[in-house]
């Protein structure tokens, strides 16, 4: 009998979006936790675990092995999507990288990016740029949640296939669905964000050029913004 792998809040988060009966690629897997996990809870019913680097294949393998889910999870070395085979999945996964390098891979592979039901994305930083790929490749962020590790906070952004309008600048950087579900964590998110802000405001109040003077506004509009959603 194998023991179950045990996730952290993180990888919880993003295994707790994905439906069950899904047929999942988990692309930058590394230990491959994600994907063992589904298959072990049955949530998933098959799993590719790829990544762009050989030791985190190996790690990837090994694990699975491990676990003894050979028959069900594939591990596969390549870049973001190039191994993934149109219709294997429905459920795409991309965690624990900055969202520029989450939009190139995206980009990458838009056909097969859209054959997907479901992306479940979990950017470092750079949440700004994933909200802004989906809303321009017409994916809807259907939901949205955040997970703390100690002082780190993390966001989990699922989308599908939809049209929609980002009608606020402010709900690039802090997603609509945080506020509307109340996010637990949301408001530790924003004062973050808010010292965040008035560090760069400081630093630009210092300077003497026509771009920092235009920066400085923006950045005061947008702590104005953080600071309205926090009350
Ligand atoms: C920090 S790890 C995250 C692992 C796991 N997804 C998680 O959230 O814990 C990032 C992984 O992404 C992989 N990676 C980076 N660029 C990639 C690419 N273009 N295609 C596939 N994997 C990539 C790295 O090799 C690394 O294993």
């Amino acid at each position: 009998m194998h023991k179950t792998v045990n996730l952290s809040p993180r990888l919880q988060l993003i295994a707790d979006k994905v439906r069950e009966g899904s047929a999942v690629a988990d692309i930058g897997t590394d230990h491959a936790y994600v994907p063992i996990y589904l298959i072990q809870k049955g949530i998933a019913t098959f799993a590719v675990a790829s990544d762009v680097r050989k030791g985190p294949v190996e790690k990837a393998a090994v694990n699975v092995k491990k676990y003894g889910l050979q028959d069900r999870i594939d591990v596969r070395l390549g870049d973001g999507l190039e191994k993934i085979k149109q219709g294997e999945a429905d459920t795409l996964i991309v965690a624990g990288m900055g969202g520029v390098l989450m939009c190139e891979i995206l980009s990458a592979a838009v056909p097969i990016v859209e054959t997907m039901d479901r992306l479940i994305l979990q950017p470092m930083i750079g949440q700004e740029e994933v909200r802004r790929w989906l809303e321009g490749h017409d994916f809807k962020i259907i939901d949205e949640a955040l997970s703390t590790e100690g002082h780190k906070i993390y966001n989990v952004i699922v989308a599908e296939k939809g049209k929609e309008e980002i009608d606020k600048e402010v709900y690039y950087e802090i997603g609509k669905k945080l506020i509307q579900n109340q996010d637990p964590l949301l408001k530790r998110l924003l004062l973050f964000k808010i010292n965040e802000m008035h560090k760069i405001i400081g630093q630009l109040e210092n300077k003497d050029s026509e771009n920092a003077s235009v920066r400085l506004g923006e950045c005061r509009q947008r702590l104005r913004e953080f600071e309205k959603l926090m009350n």
